[in-house]
């Protein structure tokens, strides 16, 4: 496929090889030169619609170790704003020789949409509640990196799954993986149909969740997504649904904490367990860099070797 739009639509083989370029790009990345000419000549666009820091500052940094040529486009100081449709804002930046295109926006589908009417590669970064494809790689990676495979790994994925993009992603990836895959969650934030569509474990009781699991992939509370109040107060969901280092000490098993970022602190994650010996939140961020480097280079259409 010429885009990545999400991990619903590519193949078991293909996250492998998409994981296998990212590490070999992380080896790049330790190295005291870190550029490499891979995509010396290719102009990439990064088009936000939405806030993002780690997205959008990753795929800058790996655009730039590629040797690419970047354009950042940021909706809020857009002609957007002045009622530009997506369409438009797209092809007038494509007319300007800009080769690849790096999508984040709130609509779920619009970078499937685009990808019927521009001849351009598009990478999504994240498109409403739908996918967030670089998300679950770069998850994916860090969970390898950790237990050395995916295959029978148990994770649990907890707090605010319908409107979590991350969720969606890491679900399709993690089932292709041989994973064994939780969703945990009050009720108000688990749509009933997800566990059969899905074909995933779901569990409303937090402690068994852990209990269960070997990696825990806490969500952030989507306060901005939720038209009306699904839980009574963010103090009340820390109480249920927090994950705490208490929590954690009353199980006889240590599990790995990830959060895709940003954290509440205090809510969904307390800060002596994100910043934790279990944690390694920091270490997704890390990986985020050379898994966009190899989207970016496996999607740009460009036979170069990664070294
Ligand atoms: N995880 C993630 O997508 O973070 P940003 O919204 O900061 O890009």
């Amino acid at each position: 496929t010429q885009h990545l739009l999400g991990i619903k639509d590519i193949s078991k083989k293909d996250i492998e090889i998409i994981l296998s370029t990212a590490h070999q790009f992380k080896e790049v990345l330790q190295r005291p030169v870190k550029k490499v000419p891979s995509l010396r000549d290719l102009t990439v666009v990064n088009l936000f619609f939405e806030n993002s820091t780690r997205t959008r500052m990753s795929f800058e940094l790996a655009e730039k170790r590629l040797s690419a040529d970047t354009l950042n486009f940021s909706a809020a100081a857009s002609s957007v704003k002045k009622g530009e449709t997506l369409l438009d804002t797209v092809n007038n930046i494509l007319s300007m020789k800009v080769d690849m295109v790096v999508m984040r926006h709130s609509a779920s589908g619009a970078p499937h949409f685009l990808a019927k009417h521009i001849n351009a590669a598009i990478i999504n970064a994240g498109d409403g509640i739908n996918e967030h494809p670089t998300q679950a790689l770069l998850d994916a990676l860090s969970m390898t990196e950790k237990f050395n495979k995916l295959e029978g790994l148990k994770v649990a994925i907890i707090g605010d799954v319908m409107h979590s993009r991350v969720a969606l992603s890491n679900i399709y990836l993690l089932k292709k993986m041989g994973a064994e895959v939780m969703v945990a969650g009050p009720p108000t934030l688990i749509p009933k149909y997800m566990g059969q569509a899905l074909d995933v474990r779901v569990e409303y009781n937090l402690k068994k969740a852990l209990a269960w699991c070997d990696v825990a992939n806490v969500l952030r509370i989507q306060l901005e997504r939720q038209n009306q109040p699904l839980f009574s107060s963010l103090r009340e969901y820390n109480l249920a649904y927090g994950v705490s280092r208490k929590l954690l000490e009353s199980l006889d098993k240590e599990i790995v904490i990830m959060h895709p970022g940003p954290i509440n602190r205090g809510v969904e994650l307390d800060s002596d367990v994100a910043d934790g010996p279990f944690s390694i939140i920091l270490n997704q961020v890390e990986n985020g860099v050379a898994v966009r480097m190899a989207a970016l280079y496996l999607y740009s259409g460009k036979d170069i070797s990664p070294s």
